[in-house]
């Protein structure tokens, strides 16, 4: 589905599936897990779910001359720290917009975690005082402005690097990835469990996967309390995706998304997230973080135990990265 279309690696190649046998007893054993490290995909800087989306906007971003990648996220973005390291690694500056989406008033919450790394790797970092919003930021218009303005040749990343015309091609591969795996390991997923907040992730997944009928067995789980913009953006970029590669048609109901794990607001663990990182630490010692994969990770711990998945499902978590904001979050987890 992808053969067309110019990739620059990134990653060590496929990541492996691991099953999560300890997980799964502790939640009945009628449903198997399994994770599919995401996480792990990449030498730079921790790696996650960015750089397969990276992979086919870097090609266009070499290719327009640019000199510098510009991109947005929030504090303690997963995204910019991934924007940073592919800037390193392919020789370019990195210009990074960092937004005060999430109210967390941890006293080192700007010096820890991801926004350290995009520091010591050379990005030029810009904490802004403005709220949590998916869509295209003024501040970082302004910021494209003020790397031309000083001569320079800025790239626009938007945030999360889902809202660009390649940003799904990335998980349209990863469906593509799990298909030839399921082969090799002589099973089927029936279920794949998904964060989503800028989209482009799960609708990369509803286009790969809607080649054999099973979009709709694709469960977001939102973790940025927007939900209504979130779904509106999937469904986008999921027919925008589908258009460019000649995949199918794709419609609303296609998007699935649980909305029930995204409280209290975008960026702050609810004491059941919590409860949920300790336990998949606990029992697979298999990290998440507060923002993201710790929702998605309550999510499908609660679906199981609620009886979502029928009773022999496999289901595949997508570990999407994220956990060095988990620095940023030491108070909530002082006693472990
Ligand atoms: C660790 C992690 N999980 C999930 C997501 C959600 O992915 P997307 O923004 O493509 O919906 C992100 C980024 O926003 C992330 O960094």
């Amino acid at each position: 589905m992808l053969s067309k279309f110019e990739r620059y690696p990134l990653t060590f190649g496929p990541t492996p599936i691991e099953p999560l046998p300890r997980l799964s007893a502790h939640l009945g054993g009628e449903v198997e897990l399994f994770a599919k490290r995401e996480d792990c995909n990449s030498g730079l800087a921790f790696g996650g779910n960015k750089l397969r989306k990276l992979e086919y906007i870097v090609p266009d971003a070499i290719a327009s001359g640019a000199d510098t990648l510009v991109s947005i996220g929030g504090v303690q973005s997963n995204h910019t720290r991934m924007v940073a390291a592919t800037a390193a690694k392919i020789g370019m500056k990195c210009r990074l917009v960092q937004e005060s989406w999430v109210p967390h008033e941890d006293a080192v919450y700007d010096r820890v975690g991801n926004i350290l790394m995009s520091r010591v790797m050379g990005a030029d970092v810009q904490l802004v005082d403005e709220g949590f919003d998916i869509g295209i930021r003024q501040s970082w218009e302004n910021a494209l402005a003020d790397v031309k303005a000083k001569g320079g040749m800025p790239y626009p990343i938007p945030a999360g690097a889902s809202v660009h015309k390649f940003g799904g091609l990335g998980y349209v591969g990863f469906a593509e990835e799990v298909r030839a795996q399921e082969a090799q390991l002589g099973l089927r997923f029936d279920y794949i469990v998904v964060c989503t907040v800028t989209g482009s992730t799960h609708a990369g997944m509803v286009v790969g996967f809607a080649k054999d009928g099973r979009q709709r067995n694709v469960i977001g789980i939102d973790a940025s309390f927007t939900p209504a913009q979130t779904r509106a953006q999937v469904l986008d970029i999921a027919q925008k995706t589908s258009a460019l590669i000649g995949g199918k048609d794709i419609v609303a109901d296609d998007i699935v998304l649980n909305e029930d794990y995204a409280y209290p607001v975008y960026g702050v663990p609810s004491q059941e997230t919590i409860e949920a990182i300790r336990l998949s630490a606990r029992l697979e010692g298999m990290m998440t973080d507060p923002v993201y994969e710790g929702k998605s990770m309550q999510g499908m711990i609660d679906l199981v135990k609620k009886g979502f998945f029928p009773a022999g499902s496999k289901v595949l978590y997508a570990h999407l990265g994220g956990v060095p904001a988990i620095n940023g979050y030491s108070y909530t987890f002082r006693n472990g």
